[in-house]
């Protein structure tokens, strides 16, 4: 049967993409950030998933105000990057796997989840940054990828507490796929930061590294925390944070932080990294 191996949360800022794709990650700026990212890296390559799911939020790049679905999944066979207003990232095409993109498509539905899916969809930097953190710059990405995309843009967002309960169905979901494959899980986006209005530039270091500790420590304070408490304390686009209690229902209520990284500043916010396994007993 199928697996989740590991759940990886992980801003997803444009800027770190920027600055993988034009060789700038050993500047001084940024070599903090990617010298903490390494052990991720490192750690990734020796445990190798076969499917990633890709928990993020399009930015207005494959939908609009047009069309706002809340959860979207991606059962394409590829995904294409999107162009975001300078040509698409110069980074492989996604390759899909709509054998289990379909299976989890009918196991959330039948399980009460209104998913919207998504024949062609491109993706942008939400989707494709996390894969650059923890591939950096291969040929073919090294995993198949299944892309879950989440309103978090045009209130109302769903709650940090429909993303967990969505978190505990997917793990249903990949534990019920009878092939033999590991299944890592990444939810994205954040940390604290506001691109607009009088409070742009917003980070909150003390929310974001307690958000990284309780992920581990109190999850339930975090599937607990309002929209609300997320724009106050994170800023207006800090509420992306919910995404990543999807990553974390999918993991068992004891799973453990392998590691975990916290930079400030990385564009305008905080960037955090966190990997983390089920605890062995809980398996
Ligand atoms: C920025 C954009 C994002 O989508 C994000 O999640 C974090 C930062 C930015 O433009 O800096
Ligand atoms: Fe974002």
């Amino acid at each position: 049967m199928a697996k989740i191996m590991c759940g990886v949360g992980t801003s997803h800022v444009p800027a770190i993409g920027a600055a993988i794709d034009h060789g700038r990650t050993q500047e001084d700026y940024w070599k903090p950030l990617f010298d903490g990212y390494q052990p991720v890296r490192d750690w990734i390559e020796e445990h190798k998933p076969d499917v990633a799911i890709v928990v993020y939020n399009d930015h207005a790049s494959a939908f609009s105000l047009e069309l706002i679905p809340t959860f979207t999944l991606g059962v394409a066979a590829e995904f294409q990057p999107a162009d975001e207003g300078y040509g698409p990232r110069g980074v492989p095409v996604a390759k899909g796997d709509p054998d289990l993109a379909w299976h989890l498509a009918e196991s959330l539905i039948l399980d009460e989840f209104d998913i919207t899916i998504a024949n062609n969809m491109d993706i942008d930097h939400g989707c494709t940054v996390p894969l650059s953190i923890l591939f950096d710059q291969p040929q073919e990405w090294p995993c198949n990828v299944i892309p879950l995309c989440v309103n978090v843009i045009q209130y109302p967002a769903p709650t940090g507490k429909r993303c967990f309960k969505l978190g505990q169905a997917i793990r249903k979901a990949v534990e019920s796929y009878d092939k033999d494959i590991k299944v890592a899980i990444l939810g994205t986006g954040g940390m604290s930061h506001q691109l607009q209005g009088e409070r742009a530039g917003l980070v909150n270091a003390e929310f974001d590294t307690a958000f990284l500790r309780d992920l581990s420590e109190d999850p339930q304070r975090l599937v607990n925390m309002p929209h609300v408490e997320y724009m106050r304390e994170a800023g207006s686009e800090g509420v992306e944070l919910v995404m990543w209690l999807i990553m974390r229902g999918a993991l068992s209520e004891k799973a453990k932080e392998t590691y975990s990284f916290y930079h400030v500043p990385a564009s305008n916010s905080g960037a955090g990294i966190i990997v983390l396994e089920d605890d062995e007993e809980a398996k």
